[in-house]
C-alpha cells in the first residue's frame, strides 16, 4: 500500500553532515521525497511532535537536544514506506541497531540518534501535519 512517513535528520545529523547520505538511502531504496525543509524547530513544536513522551525521565533533555539546533524534515512516499522506513532507521538505541541501518552505521548514542522516523501509518499521518502545511507537499503524478 502507497504511504507516507514523516523522516527527520536530527540536529547532530545536521551537525556532523549526514543530511546528504541518509537522503540517498532513501531514494536508492526507491522512495520518492514529497516534502523536505531545513527548519530551526520551536519549543512548541517539538512538545507537540514527543506528546506521548512527556512523563520520561529523558523528555526535558530531547527537547532541548532538539531545538539544539536546525533539523531536516522530509516526507517520504512509497509502498509500505512507515515499516520500511523504520527499518532502515534500525533499533531507537544506536549500540543495539544493526550494521547497515542508518543508525547502526552512524551513530552510538540513544540521545544523539541522528534521525527520526514515523512509528505508524496513523502517526505518520500526524506528524505530517504538525510539520508540514499541505501546500508545502508536491504529488509525483503531477512532476512527470
Ligand atoms: P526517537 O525514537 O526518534 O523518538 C524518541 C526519542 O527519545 C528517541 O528517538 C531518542 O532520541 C530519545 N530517547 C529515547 N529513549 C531515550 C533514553 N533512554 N535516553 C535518552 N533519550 C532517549
Amino acid at each position: 500500500i502507497r504511504e507516507q512517513t514523516l523522516v527527520a535528520v536530527k540536529p547532530d545529523g545536521v551537525q556532523r553532515q549526514l543530511v546528504g547520505e541518509i537522503i540517498q538511502r532513501f531514494e536508492k531504496r526507491g522512495f520518492q521525497l514529497v516534502g523536505l525543509k531545513l527548519v530551526q524547530p520551536s519549543r512548541d513544536v517539538l512538545s507537540e511532535h514527543y506528546h506521548d513522551l512527556q512523563k520520561k525521565p529523558f523528555y526535558s533533555a530531547l527537547i532541548q537536544y532538539m531545538s539544539s539546533g536546525p533539523i531536516v524534515v522530509m516526507v517520504w512516499e512509497g509502498c509500505d514506506v512507515v515499516s520500511v522506513s523504520r527499518m532502515m532507521v534500525g533499533d531507537t538505541n544506536p549500540a543495539a541497531a544493526r550494521p547497515g541501518t542508518v543508525r547502526g552505521d552512524l551513530c552510538v548514542h540513544i540521545s544523539r540518534n541522528a534521525i527520526h522516523a514515523s512509528d505508524s501509518v496513523a502517526v505518520a499521518k500526524k506528524e505530517i501535519s504538525l510539520w508540514f502545511h499541505g501546500s508545502e507537499l508536491v504529488e509525483w503524478e503531477s512532476c512527470t
